[in-house]
């Protein structure tokens, strides 16, 4: 089987965990020498199966290098990465895309959608790239799931912004993906489409057991994770359990004026 158990420095005591997404150790530098950038500076972290997590830092942090790397769409310098046990870091480019299309699902922040496509042409698209008959019961039952069962036929240019990210989730959910990567995902939107996008992650992770990392610069959008794992110069320089908007965006303000957060405690 391909699932992997294993224990884990953060593991909290008791059975070894089911980890959804595993770093071990990884770095990433652009280029050589003098000139070269440490983008992420030794990376170890263990995320459990159906769980939400968010990522964010100041920009340059390495927060879309993280996503790149912990997503098989970049590779890292050194260290490992596994998904949902596989270790993905010694796969051949074939064999990468092949996972990255049936194990995993993306969410980006301009949705991506095919204009030319029907919203249920859309969903399957994973499933044909994939090289398997598109299954529209599935997309059917995924474009219940998000709210959008009566739009099947429509075109994406025929939806508002919210509704078009929807359609984006049920993509990012129908091959039922180890895990949904999430950049930004509701960066285009207003507050109250935004938190119904963030609704339906969360809902994505409680009901049907989905492992979900979004990278948000958005306290309010990462409130609605388990955790927050903050991004500072390459490395994890913070992280918080079940917080507010209110103590993220103290965490966030103290992480990017470390001297002014240093002398007003
Ligand atoms: N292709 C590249 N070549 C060289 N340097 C890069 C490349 N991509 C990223 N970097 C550098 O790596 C560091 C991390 O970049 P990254 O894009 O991961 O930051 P980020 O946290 O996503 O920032 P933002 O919030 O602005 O999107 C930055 O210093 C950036 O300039
Ligand atoms: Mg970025």
């Amino acid at each position: 089987m391909g699932l992997r158990k294993k224990r884990h420095e953060d593991a909290p005591a008791g059975p070894p965990h089911d980890w959804a997404v595993e770093l071990h150790g990884v770095r990433r530098q652009y280029g050589r020498g003098g000139s070269a950038v440490h983008a992420l500076r030794g990376i170890d972290l263990a995320l459990p199966r159906g769980t939400f997590t968010a990522i964010m830092g100041p920009s340059g942090s390495g927060k879309s290098t993280f996503l790149q790397c912990a997503a098989g769409l970049d590779r890292p310098t050194a260290g490992t990465v596994h998904l949902g046990g596989t270790e993905i870091t010694g796969l051949s480019e074939n064999k990468l895309t092949a996972l990255r299309r049936t194990r995993l699902g993306f969410v980006f922040q301009a949705f991506n959608l095919l204009p030319s496509l029907t919203v249920e042409q859309n969903v399957v698209l994973p499933m044909r790239l994939a090289g398997h008959r598109p299954d529209r019961r599935r997309a059917a039952e995924v474009l219940a799931q998000v709210g959008l069962a009566d739009k099947a036929r429509r075109r994406p240019g025929q939806l508002s912004g919210g509704q078009q990210q929807r359609v984006a989730i049920a993509r990012a959910l129908v091959t039922r993906p180890d895990v949904v990567f999430a950049d930004e995902p509701t960066g285009a939107l207003d507050t109250t489409t935004a938190a119904e996008i963030l609704g339906l992650l969360r809902q994505a992770v409680d009901g049907l057991g989905s492992t979900v990392v979004m990278v948000t610069h958005d306290p309010a959008a990462a409130a609605w994770a388990d955790r927050v794992l903050f991004l500072a110069d390459g490395s994890i320089a913070d992280r918080l359990e079940r917080a507010s908007a209110q103590q993220i965006a103290a965490r966030m303000t103290a992480l990017t004026a470390p001297a002014y957060a240093g002398a007003a405690a």
